[in-house]
């Protein structure tokens, strides 16, 4: 057997041309593909059998009938064969290439099929396999494919007989490609997409480009193939191979995202029919601004990996369908196919429900980052295979499988070169390329930023071959930079932001601030559209690291703006609030409401909520009609809080009458009902180490070692543990840089230890720090409890030592009974707010249960906080503890040390409490497990004070 897999081409696969599927009547021509006579579907059960090495496997090894059964499309690994791998960056192989591992796993796939050949064409298409594969027909070699996410067409008439046929395919699970396909991914193997055979007339149409223009002018250039008669806007004409005729529309009706308008095309040649549905619309940069259709659009994006926690990459269609749906609830106008072309039924259903979408190639060498150990002191060099001849071929072939599979598609406004690669030569032929072919849209490829503007007046960098420039989780001064920069004339997109790991991202409103304002900042793709974690074993969802992967990347894969399977999380409804397509402003008893949107009038109810104390006071509603660029106004009332939620009026595309497409809110300052504290009289008794203090009905017993208070007793003692000072929260994924801070501080020890008691009046004042071992104290305080009649105000001012980055917080953490369940609150909800991250939040009265305060992040950390929290009342049916300050608090059913422990939500303990944090401070959220560092301004203050109330019922 030759090894291919080695080399970086195919051999005998058919050049790449558009997708379409011809259909053997008119009527038929834009039905599903699975309807026409002209498809075989080769999905379904085929045996497969498992070599631990290619070298393992016999050149005859077609003869062999495997006897394993699976299910094709799939991914081997989720089968059970092979070993189940997350890795990021790094190649799970040595870095030299052309070779791979010698114990290269290979899987013999083998099945039978029934054709009736008679005179016709049959060609074998596969829609993805990952990483190559040899195929046999009928003991024949017929070709050798790999880059995994392409369409693999082989022309297997001469090796078919009449009636039965039988079909052998050898998978490796690593080839030269994968040099190039070193995507941030679990590290699948096998057909993972789509097999079928087409059946065709001796003579057909090949290749095909639709070109189109604003002024109504749709072109058809027959690239290849047997002549063709195209039917358009009623008008039919004859084109030759090589021919480019053209049908012009008087009024055009435009394709965008808002309004995915679509154009039927009928072609057909030698008997075949082909449904191809055609948008009209451009996408281009001028005088340095990006424009679709003529307009400044902005990209309210994701980056989409092929995801589903139980089948891996191998999604179906209907996978695809349950993402896009959910994208178009949550306000998303364009999707990043990250990293790889997606199969071509993903664009058709793009263009069909409106997507901008950038696609991009199959293509990422990460792997060269990290392919000498940390402490080496020669550096690697990331644009090592960008700038390798022998690489030059495939990066550019890489290009032509997305180029012209895709090119017809109305819905790709970009096309992307690949993702983290470098930069060289290779990718400027890749660039070239596409440029002679297709013109019609801007070519992206993040990684031209690499280059160093210092050198020669940064003649490289300004004129490196991208017409956008592209960067990856900026900081908010490093767009600045690139927006003021005289030199820089190309408009900036961000391919990754805003990443979405764990609790998070807390950036999202900062960063459209800068888009909104910047006609040249067309916006960007949240990093990412969902976790990749797996379901297996029963347990949970799984990750990297839980296969017993000897090199892997842990949790990395979970930063999803929704779960692994398909669930809409609170960080869903951050994008969904900035991604909106309405603006809202409310300035006296005006509402005015002015569209984002560029080409659709927005027709939809607007539903206005007064709210009193949490109680619904009056509902109003209007009819919301709102012309693109326009504002409209309505007269409203004031409340202490106001809703405005904007609701459709009947079904558009997937999204149902009364669906949400927007919401605003706003709560008037001030309007807090509080109990205070009312006076009575105290009475005070003390050993060397407490204070017992009666207030009304309840005693608090206060820690003199420590500060905290050891109990409250009314009727029943409250609390499980101290209620004592705490700075440690559970880290977040985004706490990962600073959290290593925190732990080498020794900060979850932290502790008050007391130096100066004071009683005076009805206060007890306590001077002292927190301590930990080993360390100077890390923050000084002095803490103020004040009694009155069942109740005591606890007052803290503190100063930080210099060495404390920041803390995570500071206030008070204890644990009550269990039963301690329903509460209500005024503050930001309903879904957990941090300082940075709230704008899908109001502030209001809200009812809630403990259990259903928990947030469960696959890896459990920080999370059910509510910042601007006025009050709150916690209670057992018996009891009930009331709070009153301006606070962040969470209720949950674990705790800080409880949610650090565990790697898995699954492992988490059954509950024994309710666990209460009431924190003066708490720090932002951020996104910095890949984005910059948490903004100082939402950083917990270096000193700083505060005061809350307890009051028992
Ligand atoms: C980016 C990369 C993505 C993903 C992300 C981290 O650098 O382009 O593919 O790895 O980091 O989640
Ligand atoms: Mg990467």
């Amino acid at each position: 057997m030759e090894k291919y897999y080695q080399q970086s081409k195919g051999i005998n696969v058919l050049p790449t041309h558009a997708y379409f599927i011809p259909f053997g009547n008119k009527e038929g021509a834009y039905n599903n593909r699975r309807m026409s006579n002209a498809y075989q579907d080769l999905n379904g059960v085929w045996r497969v059998q498992e070599y631990a090495s290619i070298l393992d496997v016999a050149d005859n090894f077609y003869v062999n009938t495997p006897t394993d059964e699976i299910v094709v499309p799939s991914c081997l690994q989720l089968l059970g064969y092979d070993q189940m791998q997350y890795v990021n960056i790094f190649y799970p192989f040595a870095d030299n290439p052309p070779y791979t591992p010698n114990i290269n796993p290979a899987y013999h796939y083998s099945r039978y099929f029934t054709l009736k050949k008679g005179d016709k064409k049959q060609y074998l298409c596969f829609e993805g396999v990952d990483s190559c594969f040899y195929v046999y027909v009928n003991h024949q070699f017929v070709g050798f494919s790999q880059i995994s996410h392409r369409v693999s067409e082989f022309d297997i008439t001469n090796y078919l007989v009449e009636g039965e046929n039988k079909l052998d395919v050898l998978v490796l699970k690593w080839c030269m490609g994968s040099y190039l396909e070193d995507q941030d991914k679990f590290r699948y193997t096998g057909i993972f997409r789509d097999v079928y055979i087409l059946s065709r007339p001796q003579k057909h149409i090949v290749d095909y480009k639709i070109d189109t223009a604003l002024d109504g002018t749709v072109g058809f250039t027959l690239e290849e193939g047997a002549s063709a008669v195209v039917t358009f806007d009623g008008q039919t004409q004859t084109v030759q191979e090589g021919q480019r005729i053209t049908f012009k529309l008087s009024s055009p009706k435009l394709w965008s995202a808002e309004n995915p308008y679509l154009y039927d095309m009928l072609i057909e040649s030698e008997g075949e029919f082909i449904g191809e549905k055609v948008g009209i619309r451009t996408s281009e940069i001028v005088d340095g601004y990006y424009l679709f259709n003529g307009k400044k659009i902005k990209i309210r994006g994701v980056n989409r990996h092929d995801g589903n926690a139980y089948k891996g990459v191998a999604v179906s269609i209907d996978d695809i369908l349950t993402d896009l749906t959910l994208m178009k609830q949550l306000n998303v106008n364009a999707i990043r196919t990250s990293h790889y072309p997606n199969c071509p039924e993903f664009y058709q259903l793009c263009d069909k429900m409106g997507f901008y979408v950038m696609s991009e190639a199959d293509l990422e060498c990460h792997g060269v980052w990290g392919n000498v150990p940390v402490h080496a002191n020669y550096g690697n060099d990331h644009s090592r295979l960008a700038c390798d001849p022998q690489f030059a071929d495939a990066i550019v072939e890489r290009q032509k499988c997305n180029v012209l599979c895709h090119k017809n598609r109305a819905c790709i406004a970009f096309w992307s070169l690949g993702n983290e690669a470098g930069y060289g030569k290779n990718f400027e032929l890749a660039y070239e390329w596409i440029k002679g072919y297709d013109n019609s849209r801007p070519i992206h490829y993040e990684r031209a930023i690499i280059i160093d503007k210092s050198v020669d007046n940064g003649d490289a960098y300004y004129n490196s071959k991208v017409d956008v420039v592209s960067c990856m989780y900026p900081t908010l001064e490093g767009i600045t930079e690139i927006l003021n920069d005289p030199k820089e004339s190309r408009p900036l997109i961000m391919c990754e932001y805003c990443h979405s790991m764990g609790n998070g991202p807390g950036d999202f409103e900062a960063y459209w601030a800068l888009i909104e304002a910047n006609d040249k900042f067309i916006g960007g793709f949240v990093w990412e559209w969902a976790d990749h974690g797996v379901w297996k074993d029963g347990k949970g969802l799984l990750y990297g690291g839980d296969h017993g992967e000897n090199l892997h990347d842990g949790n990395f894969c979970m930063d999803g703006i929704i779960t692994a399977d398909r669930k809409i999380t609170q960080k869903s409804m951050e994008m969904k609030k900035v991604y909106e397509a309405l603006e809202f402003h409310l300035k006296g008893e005006e509402l005015s409401i002015s569209s984002r949107l560029h080409f659709e009038k927005i027709c939809a109810t607007l539903v206005v909520t007064y709210k009193e104390q949490g109680e619904v006071v009056g509902v109003e509603t209007f009819d919301l009609s709102v012309a693109p660029y326009e504002k409209v106004s309505f007269a409203v009332k004031r409340a202490h809080v106001v809703i405005a939620s904007i609701q459709l009026k009947e079904d558009c595309g997937v999204l149902q009458k009364g669906h949400e497409i927007a919401r605003a809110g706003w709560t008037e300052e001030g309007k807090a009902v509080l109990e205070g504290i009312t006076e009575t009289e105290i009475t005070y008794s003390q050993t060397n180490r407490y204070i017992t203090v009666q207030a009304g009905e309840t005693t608090f017993t206060l820690d003199k070692a420590n500060g905290s208070i050891a109990s409250i007793y009314k009727t029943n003692e409250l609390l499980k543990t101290p209620m004592a000072l705490s700075v440690w929260r559970a880290p977040t994924d985004n706490d990962m840089y600073v959290s290593k801070k925190w732990q080498e501080a020794r900060l979850f020890e932290a502790h008050g230890e007391i130096r100066t008691t004071e009683i005076k009046n009805n206060a007890v004042i306590f001077t002292g720090y927190m301590a930990t071992a080993r360390y100077i104290p890390c923050v000084y305080f002095t803490l103020t409890y004040t009694f009155g009649n069942n109740a005591v105000s606890v007052a803290l001012a503190y100063k930080c030592e210099k060495y404390v980055e920041y803390l995570p917080r500071i206030g008070f953490e204890t644990s009550l009974d269990k039963s301690f369940e329903s509460l209500s609150y005024y503050g930001y909800g309903p879904y957990e707010s941090y300082i940075d991250r709230r704008i899908s939040c109001i502030k209001d009265v809200y009812k809630d249960s403990v259990s259903a305060m928990e947030v469960h992040y696959v890896k459990p950390q920080e999370n059910g906080s509510h910042y601007g929290t006025e009050w709150l009342e916690i209670e057992n049916g018996k009891t009930k503890i009331r709070v009153e300050g301006n606070i962040s608090f969470s209720a949950l059913p674990h705790s800080s040390k409880e949610y650090s422990a565990v790697a898995h939500d699954w492992e988490l303990p059954e509950r024994t409490s309710t666990h209460l944090c009431l924190d003066y401070f708490m720090a932002g959220i951020g996104s910095n497990s890949c984005g910059p560092a948490l903004d100082t301004k939402y950083c917990t203050p270096m000193e700083g004070e505060g005061k809350f109330v307890l009051i028992l019922k």
